[in-house]
C-alpha cells in the first residue's frame, strides 16, 4: 500500500527540505540583478536555460535545503514519532542530506528549464507535470547517493507534490512573490 499515513509521514519528513528550496527560491528573484546560470546565452536561437536559473538561485538553494535539514536533525528527538502503531522508517537528517536534497532541487529544476527552452516554451511559461515533477526527482535522485530512498515514497510524492505546488504556487502569487500562480 502505497497511500498509507505512515508512507505520507516519513516522504514528508524526506522531502520537506527540497519543498522549502523549491518553495523559497524565488525569493531571490525579488533581487533584479541575479547571475544567469547559462550566463545569457543560446542554443539553436533559444536561452539555454533562460534568466529565471540563476547562481544566486543555486546557492541560496543548497543553503535553505541545509538549513531545514539542520531544523528536523534537530528536533528529531523531541517529535513523537516512537508512539506510531507501525515502527516507521524516518531516515537520518543531517547537514549533507540537506545540502543534496536542496542542490538536487535546483539541478532538477534546471533540466527542467532545459527542457521547456528546448520545446521552443518562454521563462515563466507553465508546462504541467514537468514544472512540478522536475525538482522532485532531482531531489530524490541526489538524495538517493547518501541515503535509501523507497519506491513507495517516490510514488506517493509524485502523487502529492503538483497538487501541492499549486496551492502553494497560488499562495506565493498571491502575496506577489511569484509572478505567475505556478
Ligand atoms: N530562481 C532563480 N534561480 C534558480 C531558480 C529560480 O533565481 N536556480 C528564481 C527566478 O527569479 C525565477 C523564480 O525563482 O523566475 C521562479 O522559479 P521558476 O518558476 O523555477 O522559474 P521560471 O521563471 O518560471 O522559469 P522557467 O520557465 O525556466 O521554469
Ligand atoms: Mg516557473
Amino acid at each position: 500500500m502505497v497511500f498509507t499515513l505512515f508512507n505520507l509521514v516519513e516522504a514528508i519528513w524526506i522531502i520537506l527540505p527540497a519543498y522549502a528550496v523549491n518553495g523559497l527560491v524565488p525569493l531571490v528573484g525579488l533581487k533584479k540583478k541575479n547571475h544567469p546560470i547559462d550566463s545569457g546565452k543560446s542554443f539553436r536561437g533559444k536561452p539555454i536555460l533562460g534568466s529565471g536559473k540563476t547562481w544566486e538561485g543555486l546557492i541560496f538553494g543548497c543553503f535553505i535545503g541545509i538549513l531545514i535539514a539542520s531544523i528536523e536533525m534537530l528536533t528529531f528527538p523531541y517529535l513523537p514519532f516512537d508512539q506510531s502503531p507501525v515502527p516507521l522508517t524516518i531516515v537520518p537528517m543531517s547537514p549533507l542530506l540537506g545540502f543534496m536534497l536542496g542542490i538536487g532541487t535546483i539541478i532538477g529544476d534546471v533540466v527542467g528549464s532545459f527542457i521547456k527552452r528546448r520545446v521552443g516554451l518562454p521563462r515563466g511559461s507553465i508546462a504541467p507535470l514537468l514544472d512540478q515533477e522536475d525538482f522532485l526527482l532531482g531531489a530524490l535522485l541526489f538524495a538517493s547517493f547518501v541515503v535509501s530512498i523507497k519506491i513507495d515514497w517516490v510514488l506517493l510524492l509524485v502523487v502529492i507534490t503538483p497538487i501541492l505546488h499549486l496551492i502553494a504556487n497560488v499562495i506565493g502569487f498571491k502575496i506577489r512573490v511569484k509572478q505567475e500562480p505556478w
